[in-house]
C-alpha cells in the first residue's frame, strides 16, 4: 500500500506544493487506486496532477466525513471530470464510499453550511454510491470503517454545530465520521481524516472490523485542538499501551497534543507530498 498526502495544513520545506486546512490523500494497493477525501478547494488536483495521480481513473472515492475542509474538492473534482469527458474521454466510474449521514445538512449558526454542498443526483453521474454504516473491504486489505462506537468516556464528548435529521436540527456529534485501515504484514496502519469520533475509538474500531490487535502507524487529523487536559491525558495513556512503532497525526492535531504524544511514541512529521508505503 502507498499512501501520497495531496492536502494537508502543512508544507515541506523543498517540496513546492500548497497546502490549506484539509485532508486529501491518494491511496494504491495493488491494482486498486483509491482517493479518500477532497480536501477544501480544487487544490488536491492540483498537487496531486504533479504528483502524477490520474483522477480521471479512479476505483474509490471514500469520504471520512461531511465537513468542509474534506468534501469541498467535490465540486471542482466534477468539474475536472466533466472537462475530461468534453475531451472525449471515457468515464471510469468509480464508487463513492461513505457513512450514509455524510449527505446530511450541519450548521453552526443555520445559514452556514459545514458539510457537502453538492446534489447527490449530480454527483451521481460520475460516482456509484455506496453508503453504508458497515465496514467495507475495498481489497483483501483495504477497509473503510463505517460507524466508529463511541467506547470510551473521554473522546467525543461535545457537539460540533447542529445537523438536520427528518427535518429537525440536533447537536451534531459526528455519526458519520469514519476512517480507513490497511492490514500490512507488520500491523494495522489506520488512516483517519478528523477524528471526530475519537482517535482511540478509531483504533478500537480498526482492531474490531479486522481483528488484529497490532497496531504499525496511525496516519491523519487526530482532532485534538486545545483539548480538555482529561481528554489529552487519556489519550497519551492510550498510545503509550498502544505500542505503534510510529504515528503520524496531522491537520487537526495541535503541537501541544503533538508534544504531549511524542513524549510516549516515536511522531513523524507529515505535509504535502509525504509519502508512506507498507508491504
Ligand atoms: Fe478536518
Amino acid at each position: 500500500m502507498k499512501l501520497k498526502v495531496l492536502v494537508d495544513n502543512n508544507t515541506l520545506i523543498d517540496r513546492y506544493f500548497e497546502g490549506e486546512p484539509g485532508v486529501s490523500y491518494y491511496i494504491e494497493e495493488g491494482d486498486t487506486r483509491v482517493l479518500f477525501d477532497v480536501g477544501y478547494s480544487d487544490l488536491f488536483i492540483k498537487n496531486g496532477e504533479k504528483m502524477g495521480v490520474d483522477f480521471f481513473n479512479l476505483d474509490y472515492l471514500v469520504l471520512s466525513h461531511s465537513h468542509l475542509d474534506h468534501t469541498w474538492g467535490l465540486e471542482p473534482y466534477v468539474k475536472r471530470l466533466t472537462e475530461e469527458v468534453m475531451e472525449g474521454r471515457a468515464l471510469h466510474r468509480s464508487k463513492l464510499i461513505a457513512h450514509p449521514g455524510v449527505f446530511d445538512s450541519r450548521t453552526f449558526t443555520g445559514e452556514d453550511e459545514l458539510g457537502v454542498t453538492m446534489d447527490q443526483d449530480r454527483l451521481k453521474k460520475f460516482f456509484d454510491f455506496h453508503l453504508t454504516e458497515e465496514a467495507f473491504w475495498l481489497t483483501d486489505r483495504l477497509a473503510f470503517l463505517g460507524e466508529v462506537p463511541r467506547l470510551n468516556d473521554f473522546e467525543s464528548q461535545s457537539p460540533i454545530g447542529r445537523v438536520l435529521v427528518a427535518g429537525v436540527y440536533q447537536e451534531d456529534y459526528n455519526r458519520d465520521d469514519s476512517a480507513m485501515v490497511y492490514v500490512s504484514e507488520e500491523g494495522l496502519v489506520i488512516i483517519t481524516g478528523c477524528s471526530h469520533a475519537g482517535i482511540c475509538n478509531i483504533i478500537e474500531r480498526a482492531r474490531a472490523v479486522t481483528g488484529i490487535q497490532k497496531v504499525r502507524d496511525v496516519i491523519g487529523g487526530f482532532h485534538l485542538l486545545n483539548p480538555p487536559e482529561r481528554v489529552m491525558d487519556k489519550t497519551v495513556e492510550y498510545f503509550k499501551n498502544l505500542g505503534a512503532p510510529k504515528i503520524h497525526p496531522c491537520h487537526c492535531t495541535d503541537l501541544g497534543a503533538k508534544i504531549a504524544l511524542a513524549r510516549v511514541v516515536d511522531l513523524g512529521e507529515v505535509g504535502v507530498a509525504f509519502e508512506m508505503a507498507y508491504r
